[in-house]
């Protein structure tokens, strides 16, 4: 059971994609705590899995996709994995758990209007369009949007970046605790994306709202986030505080990740960040990339080692204690 000023805790979440009978292993034994009024960042390059973890937190993952095991996720001491669909739509999304989704256009409908966006989230949870017209309007000028005029407007209209904000303003329309943000601001022009980022740091800091905020920028995570989570071929690679992470971090792969960002400006996105290859099946996923390995590193997996309150899945700090344990 999680503890109270834990906003959201996942314990043993393995989630499988099945194509043509090959299973791919998105996202292995993902265990992790978000604390209540932080914001967390999850890092990692294309693949890594971050959408999988966000879609599997927010109840949405699909088939060809599946979870395995049997994983625990608290938000807020409330149980959320074992409640029906229909609970969790009722009670848990968009009032303690919102989202901004990676794909703008595939997230808002077409024939609607974009002020019906939020009057429908509202009416599907009981409250009537006009209680929430004006807190929809200032939500709307609040991401820097003219309220009346894009109100009125439907989604083909907006440009890539009015569309991320639409979705970042519907995210907020019924006051949740923790807001699940991909790539949020990924489609944005650098003024914007700052304008966005100073939103959000004060939702958090004024409101106390908890944001676990997805990003290839690990500029971005450096300027936003309190923690970073970084993952590799679904598996958590380090966790730990974002001044200790971007100063001095722990895992190769994140010390590799950090060197190739000349003073932290920059993103992962299609950028070859590290030594070319796959992760590896046998022994730790990042053996085939790293520069310091050793026979083991090929032969036995990592576990998570405890630094300081801190994680790192790395054989070099082997002489530290498991997680766990
Ligand atoms: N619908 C799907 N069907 C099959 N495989 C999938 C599906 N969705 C994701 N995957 C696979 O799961 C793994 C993790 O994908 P995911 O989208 O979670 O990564 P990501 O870190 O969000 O990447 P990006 O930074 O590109 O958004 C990848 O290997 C991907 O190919
Ligand atoms: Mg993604």
């Amino acid at each position: 059971m999680s503890e109270i000023n834990t906003a959201l805790s996942v314990e043993d979440l393995s989630v499988v994609y099945r194509t043509q009978g090959v299973d791919i292993a998105a996202l292995k034994d993902i265990t992790f705590n978000v604390n209540d009024g932080e914001i967390f960042g999850i890092i990692g390059e294309s693949g890594s899995g971050k959408s999988t973890l966000a879609k599997a937190i927010l109840r949405n993952i699909k088939p060809p996709g599946f979870i395995t095991g049997e994983p625990r996720i608290f938000c807020y001491g409330r149980n959320i994995i074992s409640m029906s669909q229909r609970e969790f739509r009722e009670k848990i999304l968009w009032q303690l758990i919102s989202y901004v989704p990676q794909s703008s256009l595939n997230s808002l409908n077409g024939t609607m209007r974009i002020i019906d966006h939020f009057y429908d989230t509202a009416t599907s949870h009981g409250i009537s369009k006009e209680k929430i017209r004006e807190k929809a309007l200032e939500l709307l000028k609040m991401v820097r949007l003219e309220p009346e005029k894009v109100a009125v407007m439907y989604p083909h209209q907006l440009s890539g970046g009015m569309r991320q904000r639409v979705l970042i303003a519907l995210s907020l329309l019924l006051n949740p605790k923790l807001v699940i943000m991909d790539e949020a601001v990924s489609a944005l022009d650098v003024a914007t994306q700052k304008h966005i980022l100073d939103i959000i740091k004060d939702l958090n800091k004024s409101m106390g709202i908890t944001v676990i905020f997805i990003t290839h920028d690990i500029a971005i995570a450096a300027y936003l986030t309190h923690t970073i989570m970084v993952l590799y071929a679904g598996e958590i690679m380090e966790i730990g505080k974002t001044e200790r992470i971007i100063k001095s971090p722990y895992h190769p792969y994140s010390v590799s990740l950090m060197s190739s960002v000349p003073s932290i400006r920059g993103s992962l996105e299609g950028v070859r960040v590290v030594k070319e290859g796959y992760p590896s099946r046998v022994g730790c996923p990042f053996n085939t990339r790293c520069e310091y390995t050793s026979d083991i590193c090929f032969k036995n997996h990592p576990e998570l080692y405890e630094i300081n309150s801190d994680y790192v899945r790395c054989f070099n700090y082997a002489t530290n204690k498991p997680k766990g344990s």
